[in-house]
């Protein structure tokens, strides 16, 4: 598990916390890491782009990683809820709450993210849409 630190950032102080190595992640793969005092970290590389979200899907309990990365969508394993990776929005029923996600990026060839950075996106609410629309369950 990794352990935060702070660093300052202005007035205010950040939780940078080093997640793993940026290779342990393929282009269109994900992983989760174990943040102390913040869970679960899902870390996704897409198209050459980092993100990072709650591992924990919203609807239920389940982790997002142990589902499919289909592009910057996220599909959980357990009812076939949808997230965009980059906003947290929830797009398919019945996930219907977004996930917070974390600024995440790569410095000397390690994943770091901020976990004081948390955001849910207020205007990532609400399925966006039905299930069964292009997903392995669907
Ligand atoms: S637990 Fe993820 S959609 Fe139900």
């Amino acid at each position: 598990m990794m352990t935060a630190r702070l660093v300052p950032d202005g007035d205010a102080m950040s939780n940078v916390v080093p997640l793993g190595d940026a290779s342990e992640i393929a282009e269109g793969e994900m992983k989760a890491f174990a943040v102390e005092g913040a869970g679960r970290i899902a870390v996704y590389r897409v198209e050459g782009g980092w993100f990072a979200t709650d591992d924990l899907c919203s609807h239920a309990v389940a982790s997002l990683t142990e589902g499919w990365l289909e592009g910057h969508t996220v599909i959980c394993p357990a009812h076939s809820g949808e997230f965009d990776v980059r906003s947290g929005k929830a797009l398919c029923f019945p996930a219907t709450r977004p996930i917070r996600t974390y600024p995440v990026w790569v410095e000397d060839g390690r994943l770091i993210a901020d976990i004081s950075a948390a955001r849910t996106d207020p205007a990532a609410s609400g399925a966006g849409r039905q299930s069964g629309e292009g997903h392995p369950n669907g």
